[in-house]
């Protein structure tokens, strides 16, 4: 269904060596390659186009204007949000959530007040709203797991209170690769009026998002992992909330009026679009989503899931080889440590191999804590990808338990 070797002529960066090896590029939940469409729609906006957005009366600005917005109706398609209002562009997930935990945190949660996560969040969905917590003397209460990272939902039920303010969970683990049931979770926060922010970052790339059939009140996700470029994302929000919340950057575009005694706010999108707009990113983040439209997410999901199948059968030949996260819907992600093997030593000596995978605690280190250790080696794999790929991986990890002995 897809030309995987037609595919990958897309991605420039893919076709390369490291320490003398062709790149095998297992580091995609990090950051993604962009195809050549991407790149040369930024070379093009910045050589041809480029003009400040929302600004100016003359040619170039207005258009560049339409081209931002018409970027924000392509952004509106791809999720199915009900109206270009619900979609603010931002720096990224980070971003995108810091503004809401702020926002939100300023009008809503008071002292005594309950902020639910989960407990396999990565840290831009956990710190944002401890730091909103503290200043507000408000309390974190988590969704626990199991030990196959799936999460325990009926937990819920007596998690959620009369405290309870928001819930904030993510779509996919980027550690684990768990696909949680976010739709089940925001039909029991909904049950008691509590909105959901659900963290997208790592399911955009990899499932259809449908933010009106998800029900969500709010969905943050990157440009960069999504085939996009840096430095650009994106915050749905239900107009309905967007419209209760203050804004949380002060500047320009975001005001209508403003003088010494006092400033209005703009309509929704751009209360919440302070200062120059990445007008460049958010065109070619655009550009990507049209991009994988065109291969059919329903095609990406279903080869990406031949490769998890063929990575775990591979890597389940390798003794001493344990595999973190095991839940019964995940995306191509295998999260692994090796018996007596520190994980950085193995990625170094991958690094020698020419293949480029994860090591850490993956900015989600109370889920290392949940298993008890300090970090592991992550494959994220992509349409791009490879079962050739995953031959060279299951090789090399077999060589370095040789070496290590
Ligand atoms: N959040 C990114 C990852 O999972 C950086 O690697």
């Amino acid at each position: 269904m897809l030309d995987v070797k037609k595919i990958r002529n897309d991605f420039p960066a893919l076709h390369q060596e490291v320490h003398g090896r062709d790149l095998v590029y297992f580091d995609n939940a990090a950051t993604s390659m962009k195809p050549a469409e991407v790149i040369d729609t930024l070379r093009e906006v910045y050589s041809k186009r480029n003009s400040n957005v929302h600004r100016g009366i003359h040619y170039l600005s207005m258009r560049m204007t339409e081209e931002y917005e018409a970027a924000r109706r392509r952004v509106m398609r791809f999720i199915n949000a009900s109206s270009e209002r619900e979609i603010i562009f931002t720096g990224g997930t980070t971003a995108s959530i810091n503004t809401i935990a702020y926002s939100f945190g300023e009008e809503f949660i008071k002292s005594g007040d309950e902020i639910i996560v989960s407990a396999m969040e990565h840290h831009s969905n956990l710190v944002p709203w401890q730091l909103i917590a503290r200043r507000k003397g408000a309390k974190l209460r988590v969704i626990p797991m199991n030990d196959r990272g799936e999460l325990l939902i009926q937990s819920l039920d007596e998690l959620i209170s009369d405290k309870t303010r928001i819930i904030a969970v993510n779509h996919v683990s980027n550690a684990l690769g768990t696909i949680n049931p976010v739709k089940e979770i925001i039909t029991k926060a909904h049950d008691r009026d509590i909105p959901v922010l659900v963290d997208g970052a790592q399911a955009i790339p990899h499932g259809n998002v449908d933010v009106q059939e998800l029900d969500c009140d709010f969905y943050a996700f990157s440009g960069h992992k999504v085939y996009g470029p840096n430095g650009i994302g994106v915050l749905y929000g239900k107009e309905e909330w967007l419209e209760k919340l203050p804004p949380w950057q002060g500047g320009g575009d975001m005001v209508k009026r403003v003088s010494y005694e006092e400033t209005s706010y703009a309509d929704l999108p751009l209360k919440f679009e302070a200062g120059t707009a990445n007008y460049p990113g958010a065109i070619a983040l655009a550009t990507a989503l049209d991009y994988i439209s065109s291969l059919g997410i329903a095609n990406i999901a279903a080869y990406e899931k031949e490769l998890l199948d063929y990575a775990n059968h591979r890597l389940g030949e390798i003794g001493g080889l344990k595999i973190y996260g095991e839940a019964e819907n995940k995306i191509s992600i295998i999260s692994f440590q090796l018996e007596g093997i520190h994980e950085s030593d193995a990625g170094m000596v991958l690094d020698k191999m020419g293949i480029a995978l994860r090591t850490g605690t993956h900015c989600a280190e109370p889920v290392m804590t949940a298993f008890g250790i300090k970090g592991i080696l992550r494959a994220s794999m992509v349409f791009y990808n490879n079962m050739e790929e995953i031959d060279r991986l299951a090789d090399a990890l077999k060589k370095l338990k040789q070496m290590f002995g």
